[in-house]
């Protein structure tokens, strides 16, 4: 038995499958073509490991997966692999359509065609679990109810409009061809090993290399904020027994406004890292030009996953964040190996001088 992972040396690829490994012994095939975004070092504390195999590849590379899946017969795909950031998807949307959208569909094909191979036995066992975000459901009003699976899909980026064509060609494979496959759609990670492009590891970055925090606008948009390590535990719970063909939401049952994430992130660092100057670290809040398009708010109704398969989040907020700014302190050779050139352009690009 072994699970096939995409997008294993990302931010919660990479959580994922150490998190796996640490509980089971079950090995993890994991195919990730290492973008800017793919981090070998998030899984050094695996090598030597022959539990983790790891592949350097695309996921549109049919004849790759092909041979992956024939060669491994793994029980289950476990689908990360994406461009994941939503200002890089305003920039240049082309990446997110190649993999978003053609990748997931060749892994689809390549999926299908494995699963149609398989025994009865191990057909009914098979499992495509594709995860995808809340983004897809669009902005809500402030008053408006959270995100239900039932919501109409309203994607309003690029990025989100590509997990969403991603999460209907999941959706008709099922549909269709009786894939049996599961669809998670998440709210925004927070926690070790995430890129720091992203708002909290961007601000933590800043803050400790006295640069400013860009808020964009007012800096009171809503997210739902989900530790990493409750949405890795989420995502095993579906594969071991959600219903194929299901769709379940995964939240934190955490909105806060960009401003109070960023405060809360300066109030945990004066504690745990005071400035040299004594000087609170909100002091280097900016509010910066908005984010074209920028959705207001995003909420996520995570009561399907608790009523069916007993799943909740574990971590507050507040908890969730005191264990990140933990791992980012003492972790901060991993940082500075990741703001190397690469990140320095796409500084550049997005904030100017
Ligand atoms: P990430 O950008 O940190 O990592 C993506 C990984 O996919 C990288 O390792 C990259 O090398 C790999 N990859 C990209 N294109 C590939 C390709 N064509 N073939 C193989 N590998 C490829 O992303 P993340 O934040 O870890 O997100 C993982 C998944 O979760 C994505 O599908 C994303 O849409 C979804 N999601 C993320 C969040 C979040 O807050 N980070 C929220 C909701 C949903
Ligand atoms: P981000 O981490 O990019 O995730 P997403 O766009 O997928 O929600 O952004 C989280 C929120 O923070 C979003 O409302 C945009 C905002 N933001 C800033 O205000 N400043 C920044 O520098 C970044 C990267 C994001």
């Amino acid at each position: 038995m072994a699970i096939l992972v995409t997008g294993g040396a990302g931010f919660i690829g990479s959580n994922f499958v150490l998190d796996w490994l640490e509980r089971s012994d079950e090995p993890v095939i994991n195919l990730d073509a290492l973008t800017y975004a793919g981090n070998p070092e998030n899984l050094a504390s695996l090598a030597g490991d022959d539990r983790h195999i790891f592949v350097k590849g695309d996921i549109g590379d049919s004849d790759l997966v092909v041979d992956l899946l024939a060669r491994h017969r793994p029980r289950a795909v476990v689908h990360f692999a994406a461009e994941s950031h939503v200002d890089r998807s305003i920039h240049g949307p082309d990446d997110f359509i190649q993999t978003n959208i053609v990748g997931t569909f060749r892994l689809l094909e390549a999926a299908r065609a494995h699963w149609n191979g398989l025994t009865a036995g191990d057909r009914e066992g098979f499992r495509f679990l594709h995860v995808s975000t809340d983004e897809v459901y669009g902005s809500l009003t402030p008053e408006a109810p959270a995100f239900a699976e039932t919501n109409r899909y309203e994607p309003n980026s690029p990025y989100s409009a590509s997990k969403a064509a991603s999460d209907h060609l999941v959706r008709a494979y099922r549909h269709t061809y009786g894939l049996p496959v599961l669809t998670t759609n998440c709210s925004n990670n927070y926690g070790p090993y995430q890129f720091p492009e992203k708002l909290i590891p961007l601000c933590m970055h800043h803050a400790l290399v006295g640069q400013p925090l860009p808020l964009y606008g007012d800096g009171l948009q809503i997210r739902d904020w989900l530790y990493v390590g409750d949405h890795c535990d989420a995502i095993r719970r579906v594969l071991a027994a959600g219903s194929p063909g299901e769709v379940y939401n995964i939240g934190g049952w955490s909105e806060k406004t960009n401003r109070e994430v960023v405060t809360t992130l300066c109030a945990i660092l004066d504690e745990l890292r005071p400035r040299g100057d004594g000087r609170p670290y909100a002091e280097q809040i900016v509010f910066v030009q908005d984010r074209p398009g920028h959705d207001r708010r995003y909420a996520i109704d995570a009561g399907k996953i608790e009523r069916e398969l007993g799943w909740r989040p574990v971590e507050t907020f507040v908890t969730g964040l005191r264990r990140t700014v933990g791992w980012y302190l003492e972790h901060q050779q991993w940082m500075q190996n990741v703001t190397s050139g690469a990140y320095r352009h796409w500084l550049a690009q997005q904030y100017g001088a």
